[in-house]
């Protein structure tokens, strides 16, 4: 049986004065240990969360990392950083990373494969535009998405990795797949996997990230290959991410 996962990508929101109030309440709560649960700020809050979140059930994750060790990279955070500031969890190959920053397949990968190389666990996000679903084209493109991970890191690095289905044309706009659309996906990269590796597709976390709300979370947790989500404007609000762990708790 698999665990669910409730991350919140805090994507460039929050300031000291926002953040400690909201973690605050969100360790508040009860049962927080029977969901993994994850929180990604930006880089520069990280060491101070991480305080904040010494022996809780919350764990932290960052939204990016750099593809090189170390070296002269101007403005990049690498891997054994993240590392060093008590990171578990790293989000790589976000849509936004992709499409406004120029991310491609092949750095995504690299991404992917720093990130383990110091023992942090990567939430691989994958997803299609609007036009390309309205193609037919959705499993082609999730499809090569992944394939370019596996082509760098083999099947075997997905037993220490997340899977986040995040279609690009439900991100921030209040128009969420629905449970089936998302299962149709979550099963499609499961089944891609599993050709591979049919042990380490049956315990992937696929989450799904796309508008999810308090309101929607509990319809898409009960598909069968919906593992728990990526949030992210609900994450911010400590009422309604909670509503969204406890909707993951079943
Ligand atoms: P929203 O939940 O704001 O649509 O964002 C989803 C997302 O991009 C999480 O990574």
């Amino acid at each position: 049986m698999r665990r669910k996962l409730v991350a919140g990508n805090w994507k460039m929101h929050g300031s000291r004065a926002d953040n400690g109030p909201l973690i605050e309440a969100i360790l508040a709560a009860p049962n927080l240990e029977t969901v993994d649960c994850v929180v990604c700020p930006p880089f520069v809050y990280l060491a101070e969360l991480a305080r904040a979140l010494r022996g809780a059930a919350v764990k932290l994750g960052a939204q990016n990392v750099g593809a090189e060790a170390q070296g002269a990279y101007t403005g990049e955070v690498s891997a054994a950083m993240l590392k060093d500031v008590g990171c578990q969890y790293v989000i790589v190959g976000h849509s936004e990373r992709r499409g406004l920053y120029g991310e491609d397949d092949v750095l995504v990968a690299r991404k992917f494969a720093a990130a383990q190389s110091r023992g942090l666990l990567p939430i691989l996000c994958v997803g299609e535009l609007l036009a390309e679903r309205e193609a037919g084209r959705t499993h082609e493109l999730v499809g090569r998405q992944l394939e370019a991970v596996v082509a760098l890191t083999g099947i075997g690095s997905f037993a220490r990795a997340v899977v986040a289905y995040e279609p690009v044309w439900a991100i921030g706009t209040g128009r969420t797949a629905s449970p089936q659309q998302a299962q149709d996906v979550h099963a499609f990269i499961r089944q891609r996997l599993a050709e591979r590796d049919a042990k380490i597709a049956a315990d992937l976390q696929i989450l799904y990230g796309g508008s999810v709300k308090a309101g929607n979370a509990r319809e898409l947790f009960l598909q069968a290959d919906v593992d728990g989500g990526l949030i992210g404007g609900a994450s911010l609000k400590a009422e309604e991410f909670l509503s969204i762990v406890a909707a993951a708790r079943g």
